[in-house]
């Protein structure tokens, strides 16, 4: 964060620094420019902070909330950090691969260092070219420096904040006579919805009513835009976490997606795919949750659009030696910053692939490496745990799918008019909201939870299981019905309840032999099958109901129950639903 403008720049940026607490929160601080440069951090969280703050004049001033990388979460290793005269403050996201090499050489010269954090180096790199001209030394001291950066910088000497940025994302909202930096939108929105984004590469120097940009060393033209989100849709509004209101806001969600995509005519879903549809086989890169979508995504594609699909984590694509021939890559990213799915994008692009990314985040840095975006529109998701863009990420892929026109025409329209019927479906799950609650009490005791699925809902188990990590705190596991038998047969017993999705599909019959094991082993079996199963009672203990939908779209009903179960059972257990330990929204190293 940081703020130059008429107001008090500590109030300014408490707030914004609140909003911006989903990027990382196990420590925070901040740096005011008044006659010098006042310091307050600490451990944990804003609110904390806020409570020991005096107030102050200072109308320039940076801030940042921390998620440790280089050093443990403390006092000592928050930002901002500042260079051995105190006179210049720094606050940075990223990573700088060459700071030993950096420290090294700067203690040799005498400087001396307070944390153990890489980017304490940045503020004495900058002492060192110092002489008197705040952007003409960040611009030095970059040249020397390696690695992802997004950074603000002030110092007594210069009536404003320089900011850089290399990989990690910064934007910069301009208000009525005055400037707000932030890691992303959240963070601006109280104030502006005008946003000027930086690129790689480009230097900033912010100062009362002007904004200058470099880059090279040339001055560079960044245009500025108008950002779609207002700042309703980022309050949790009434709803007691962001997660609960982003599952409720789904029905809404996708109906307008589908109403913006289909129409009685059939499916216009035109992601601008460069190159045409000339590819002949699809490679989706994705992490986390968003590769989950692409597991089910793989399902989904070879299934409708008959072509060759393989989904792929970003993080081991790199890895990889995958040939790739006339491939579409698409790069599948909530946030558009995950660092590990855009180096994969462009290496697969060096590969020569077409590219294309599905993401939530408009000008997001994904969408300045692919080829073509495709924007969900979700809306702005801050709980931590994804729950609306993963289901927002299904329907892309249905609706990318279809748009491939490989399937019956008639099928085509019948799965289309039974999309536009799903926002119905998605509201009925939700209307069983305290039956899934109820459950969601009955697991906050266990210490195991096992999620079985088969087909296109193994995605979904798995999905459902890091929903229980992330904000459960239970070990969960996610695993295909039919492996079973293979090895994790051994670990079931009666505190070790296994949540088996049953759809009405080729998988049914054989998803209930596995069910018929599991209880002759004696671990509880919750099931989540379709109303009109009339078996599955006589061999499970629990069963949640979920509404009759073609199996096909099944993935995503059966996510809705997911999601309401890992918040019930999260909010049981007492824990920090939408921002869990040692997580971060956006992992941009
Ligand atoms: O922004 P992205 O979709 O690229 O993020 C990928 C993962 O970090 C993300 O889905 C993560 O797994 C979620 N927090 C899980 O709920």
């Amino acid at each position: 964060m940081g703020y130059i403008g008429e107001r008090e720049a500590l109030p300014v940026l408490i707030s914004s620094l609140k909003r911006l607490e989903y990027r990382g929160y196990d420590s925070c601080g901040l740096a005011l420019l008044e006659d010098e440069i006042a310091v307050f951090k600490g451990r944990g969280r804003i609110e904390k902070l806020q409570q020991n703050l005096p107030p102050s004049p200072a109308r320039i001033g940076i801030g940042h909330t921390r998620w440790a990388t280089h050093g443990k979460p403390s006092k000592e290793n928050a930002h901002p950090h500042l260079a051995c005269n105190g006179r210049i403050a720094v606050v940075h996201n990223g990573v700088i691969t060459n700071f030993q090499k950096l420290k090294e050489r700067l203690l040799a010269e005498g400087h001396t260092f307070t944390s153990e954090t890489d980017t304490e180096v940045i503020a004495h790199v900058i002492e060192s070219y110092y002489r008197g001209d705040l952007l003409d030394a960040v611009a030095r001291a970059l040249k020397e420096i390696s690695g992802s950066y997004a950074i603000a910088v002030i110092s007594p000497g210069y009536d404003g904040i320089i900011v850089a940025r290399n990989e990690i994302p910064l934007l910069i909202g301009v208000g009525e006579g005055e400037f707000i930096v932030a890691s992303d939108v959240a963070g601006i929105l109280e104030q502006t919805r005008r946003v000027i984004y930086l690129e790689d590469g480009d230097i900033g120097s912010i100062s009362r009513g002007a904004v200058r940009i470099f880059n090279n060393g040339l001055p560079a033209e960044r245009r500025e835009q108008q950002v779609p989100w207002n700042i309703e849709e980022a309050q949790r509004g009434g709803y007691k976490h962001f997660m609960l209101k982003e599952i409720h806001e789904q029905p809404e969600m996708i109906d307008e997606m589908v109403k913006r995509y289909i129409s009685a005519t059939g499916v216009k879903f035109e992601p601008g795919l460069a190159g045409g549809t000339d590819f002949t086989d699809i490679l989706l890169l994705a992490c986390g949750t968003s590769y989950y979508a692409a597991l089910a995504g793989e399902h989904i594609l070879k299934k409708l659009g008959q072509i060759p699909v393989h989904a792929a984590l970003s993080s081991e694509f790199n890895y990889s030696d995958t040939i790739l021939r006339k491939t579409l890559a698409i790069a599948i990213t909530q946030s558009g910053e995950t660092a590990d799915t855009i180096k994969a994008l462009r290496e697969a692009k060096k590969r020569g692939c077409p590219s294309l990314a599905i993401t939530n985040v408009i000008g997001s840095s994904i969408t300045r490496v692919a080829d073509a975006t495709f924007y969900l529109m979700a809306g702005p998701e801050i709980s931590v745990a994804a729950t609306k863009s993963f289901t927002a990420q299904l329907i892309a892929l249905y609706l990318l799918a279809l748009s491939l026109g490989k399937i019956d025409p008639a099928f085509q329209k019948k799965l289309a008019d039974e999309l536009r019927g799903l926002p119905q479906k998605v509201a009925m799950v939700l209307t069983e909201e305290e039956k899934i609650a109820k459950i969601g009490r009955y697991l906050a005791v266990c210490d195991n939870v096992f999620f079985i699925g088969r087909g296109l809902n193994l995605a979904i188990a798995l999905e459902g299981a890091l929903k229980f990590k992330e904000i459960c705190y239970i070990h969960a596991e996610g695993y295909p019905a039919g492996e079973l038998l293979h090895g994790p047969l051994a670990l079931l017993n009666p505190m070790m309840p296994v949540i088996a999705i049953v759809a009405p599909d080729g998988t049914h019959d054989m998803t209930l032999t596995n069910i018929k094991e599991i209880k002759a082993r004696g671990a509880p079996v919750i099931a989540l099958a379709p109303e009109d199963d009339s078996e599955i009672e006589k061999y499970t203990d629990r069963v949640i109901r979920t509404p009759q939908v073609n199996s096909l779209f099944s993935p995503v009903t059966n996510t809705i129950v997911l999601q309401l179960l890992a918040y019930y059972t999260a909010q049981e257990r007492g824990s920090p639903i939408d921002m869990p330990r040692h997580l971060a929204k956006t992992v941009t190293v």
